[in-house]
């Protein structure tokens, strides 16, 4: 895929890339770099993601991470959190090492400031970013790209309200202060839950603090990304605020599953699940996600964002049915010819799979 046809020698993808750069944000986050041996330069939409494969033990395992450096840069910045349970991410975190390699596959996402445009007011973009934790990173490269663009940015007016414990887990604390002090179209607005002796508010982020800090939030369009839960909050408060809803955007890597497939799962009813192409048969329970069954089935499929965005786990569904929640990256001509999302597609009936 390329995005930005002025960027001269993209990778072709999946690419190998070493990581030449790793550093700690926060004592539980890394920032790494990532280049090719011959030097090619990224070319993608700044808010998007990469799927890296990392080969941990016998497998190569596969996670989507955002992207935080600009477009046309011979290097790719990528910032990893320590999640609990997170094989990948803490793999990432403690163990991938400056001269390892990663896979990468192309990059990807509609949570982008291309296909996102903010609305123009007065000939003026305003928009406004809010993130919590590592949902800073594809805002960050939002806000560095609007920033970069002709006139100093200036044709954008920005306010970034990020939400975090305190100062030392604010992930790219002190770039965020130097964005601020060098440019007047950055307004940095930081609400932690421990704000310490810092001159930043301490609270909760509540429809009260979004009108205390952004008072002209209404004239915005908002760009957010963060943990499901605070995405939910944030969402409702702007709802609630009155807000134009057609001005927001979200990021989401937040695994399917639906009620309705935990209670199939409960009564235990089995479907069969066909892969001819790979001469396999597998059992799984009725409303089960296919992504679950086929990876426990030991299919090789690559299953990166589980969340219905980054198109990796496409497969085609030949027999049989299965319920979709999100067809997001696939094309309508995918879609007719029987392409679903395994991440994001219930079981209702016995299948026949093409990987
Ligand atoms: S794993 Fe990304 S769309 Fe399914």
């Amino acid at each position: 895929m390329s995005v930005n046809t002025h960027v001269a020698n993209p990778p072709s993808y999946p690419a190998t890339l070493r990581c030449i750069e790793k550093w700690f944000e926060t004592d539980d986050c890394v920032s790494l770099m990532l280049a090719s041996e011959e030097s090619h330069q990224f070319d993608f939409k700044p808010g998007q993601f990469v799927t890296l494969g990392v080969n941990i033990g016998d497998s190569t395992e596969y996670r989507a991470y955002s992207i935080s450096s600009l477009p046309g840069q011979s290097c790719l910045q990528l910032t990893v959190k320590r999640v609990e349970g997170g094989k990948v991410s803490n793999y990432i975190v403690d163990q991938l090492a400056v001269g390892n390699e990663v896979e990468c596959l192309a990059p990807a996402g509609e949570f982008n400031n291309i296909d996102c445009l903010p609305r123009k007011l007065d000939g003026q973009n305003k928009v406004l970013l809010i993130s919590a934790g590592c949902g800073i990173t594809p805002v960050f490269a939002m806000a560095q790209a609007w920033l970069a663009e002709e006139n100093g940015g200036n044709e954008t007016d920005i306010t970034f309200l990020h939400i975090a414990r305190n100062i030392e887990q604010t992930i790219y604390f002190d770039k965020l202060e130097t964005l601020a002090a060098s440019h007047s179209n950055f307004n940095l607005q930081l609400l932690l839950k421990e704000a310490r002796e810092s001159d930043y508010p301490q609270g909760r982020l509540s429809a009260e603090w979004l009108e205390t800090l952004v008072a002209d939030f209404k004239q915005r369009t908002v760009y957010l990304c963060g943990p499901n839960q605070f995405m939910l909050d944030t969402a409702s408060y702007l709802e609630q605020l009155g807000f134009d809803m057609s001005q927001f955007h979200q990021e989401s890597f937040t695994p399917v599953q639906t009620e309705q497939t935990i209670s199939a799962q409960e009564e235990g009813e089995q479907v069969r699940i066909e892969l001819p192409s790979l001469g396999q048969s597998l059992e799984a329970s009725r409303g089960a996600l296919l992504a679950d069954a086929l990876e426990q089935g030991g299919v090789p499929i690559i299953i990166a964002c589980r969340s219905g965005i980054c198109g990796s786990c496409k497969c085609k569904v030949k027999v049989g049915q299965v319920e979709s929640s999100s067809h997001s990256p696939l094309t309508e001509e995918e879609i007719a010819q029987g392409y679903v999302l395994a991440c994001s597609s219930t079981l209702c009936d016995d299948v026949t799979i093409e990987i």
